[in-house]
């Protein structure tokens, strides 16, 4: 791929990076926006939940330890309300403008978080999400897959209250990611134990096969 395609390929798109805590999607998700801005396409990333003035509030309620009594659908419906400001307010104007927009995740993780873990099915979290998201599904949403014990090697800080919720609920996380990942379309999965730079190449040549994002009779159709 020549810098022209693939300004041509992804101006416009909307790529979502998901995946367990600890799998380094924020790392990569800096990293993948780096390189598109190197090939010339104009990119925006965004943190979901977070990124508006409500979406941060709403952040803090839900990851503060001291709400610890907090219910799954709670959980599940804040988690869309920060998501749906986040559309109105920064993503929706973004595309508008034809930029290339990376996301640190979406909708895919409240499928496995609230959905597969917490128990309240994924489908029916597809479901709030069509009624209340302009946009549901991204053009491709990347999986990084790691195991529990690497990731929890990767979390050596201070952890929020999801992050504190055991090792059994984040072995749903991560099955439920995978689950998703074979049964949505648009949807690649990366081993990602590896170091930064070989998980980066990894996502760097998906990306490039990417003749992934075809413009026309597409696997990955611009939807709007
Ligand atoms: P982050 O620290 O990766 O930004 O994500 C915040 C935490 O919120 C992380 O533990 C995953 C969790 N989460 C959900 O449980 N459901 C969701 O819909 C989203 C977006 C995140």
């Amino acid at each position: 791929m020549n810098n022209k395609n693939i300004q041509d390929i992804f101006s416009g798109r909307f790529i979502v990076l998901d995946g367990p805590d600890g799998c380094g999607k924020s790392t990569h998700a800096k990293l993948l926006i780096q390189w598109l801005k190197e090939q010339g396409v104009s990119t925006i990333g965004f943190r979901d939940p977070g990124d508006t003035e409500i979406g941060e509030k709403i952040r803090q309620i839900l990851l503060s330890p001291e709400h610890d009594a907090m219910d799954t659908r709670t959980e599940l419906l804040l988690y869309m309300a920060a998501r749906a400001q986040l559309w109105a307010e920064k993503i929706a104007p973004a595309l508008e403008a034809n930029q290339c927009i990376v996301l640190d995740r979406w909708l895919s993780s409240t499928c496995a978080y609230q959905g597969c873990a917490g128990g309240f099915g994924m489908d029916k979290v597809i479901k709030i999400a069509t009624d209340c998201l302009e946009r549901v599904w991204p053009d491709l949403t990347i999986i990084l897959n790691v195991d529990l014990q690497t990731a929890s090697q990767r979390l050596n800080r201070q952890l929020d209250r999801m992050e504190q919720k055991g090792d059994s609920y984040h072995q749903k996380v991560r099955e439920g990611f995978l689950q998703l990942a074979k049964q949505q379309e648009n949807f690649l999965t990366v081993d990602a134990k590896g170091d930064i730079e070989t998980v980066h190449n990894k996502i760097l040549q998906l990306i490039s096969e990417a003749s992934f994002i075809p413009l026309k009779g597409s696997k990955f159709p611009r939807v709007k």
